[in-house]
């Protein structure tokens, strides 16, 4: 499959997803989200891979949605393109994302980030949600989950601003997991999935999706589904295998099984 505006490779069982129109710092198009999302379910439905991670460059890892697309279009248009429908199969994957982001991460760049289930950022990166500026708001989640990310002042504040907050700022939001030096960006990503791509597969997808659960659901409901979900893993390959090896004091052998 060949891509445009994005490049694709694998790491060991990382596949990796790095964002490619650097002269308009990643602006992200609708060809963009269209490849990167079909991007991802291919890695998705691919057993040899066990983790995503998606990375721009160190300028940019996006500096949000593609103004010129917008700039003429009437809302009747933009709402019969229905762009953000693609968003929710990101929201889908089912393999853990993480992301490497440095530099501008505006705007859907920052909405993009937010669907990556860890965050590893450069300390050059700069991070807001700028609709605002432009007599806009978020459409891609922005308003929703950076105010389940950082809570609701915050989230009020940058909304209604258009600032952007610093790499450490976000660190200390809850926004990023780690801060590090611009050219550790990548390199401590890659590591972080690999580490999670060698764990067994089914426990890796059934925990992300019981974490996300945890955001939409009241507490005895979302316990009620961990539950379910702790029960399923015990009937997998994978446990068996994963509670021989400590037994056996040797490493496990996961199948996906
Ligand atoms: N869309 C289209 N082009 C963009 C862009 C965007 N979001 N962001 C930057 N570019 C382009 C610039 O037009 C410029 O192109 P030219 O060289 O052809 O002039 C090129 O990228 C480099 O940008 P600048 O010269 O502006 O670089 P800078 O370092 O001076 O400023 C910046 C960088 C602060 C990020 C500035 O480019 C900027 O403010 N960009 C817009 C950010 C923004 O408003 N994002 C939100 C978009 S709306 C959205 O995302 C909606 C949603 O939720 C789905």
């Amino acid at each position: 499959m060949s891509y445009e505006y994005i490049t694709v490779a694998s790491d060991e069982a990382v596949g990796v997803i790095t964002l490619n129109r650097p002269k308009i710092l990643n602006a992200l198009n609708l060809q963009l989200i269209n490849e990167l999302v079909e991007a991802m379910e291919q890695f998705d439905h691919d057993p040899s891979i066990g983790a995503i991670l998606l990375t721009g460059n160190e300028r940019a890892f996006a500096a949000g949605a593609d103004i010129n697309e917008m700039a003429d279009a009437s809302a009747v248009e933009i709402m019969k393109r229905d762009q953000f429908a693609v968003w929710d199969r990101m929201s889908r994957i089912s393999k853990p994302i993480i992301g490497a982001v440095s530099g501008f991460v505006l705007g859907g760049g920052c909405e993009l980030m937010m669907n990556c289930d860890i965050v590893i950022a450069s300390e050059t990166a700069v991070i807001g949600q700028p609709e605002i500026n432009l007599g806009v708001m978020p459409g891609a989640g922005g308003t929703q989950r950076l105010t389940r990310a950082v809570g609701l002042r915050k989230a009020m504040e940058m909304l209604l601003t258009g600032d952007s907050i610093s790499a450490k700022e976000a660190w200390q939001y809850g926004l990023v997991n780690r801060v590090v030096p611009v050219e550790a960006c990548f390199s401590e990503a890659l590591k972080l999935a690999k580490r999670i791509s060698r764990q067994a597969p089914l426990a890796v997808q059934v925990i992300k999706k019981t974490v996300h659960k945890a955001e939409d659901l009241p507490l005895q409901e979302g316990m009620d589904y961990e539950r379910n979900s702790f029960y399923l893993l015990l009937a997998s390959e994978d446990r068996k295998e994963g509670m021989q090896a400590f037994l056996e004091k040797r490493k496990p052998r996961f199948t996906g099984n």
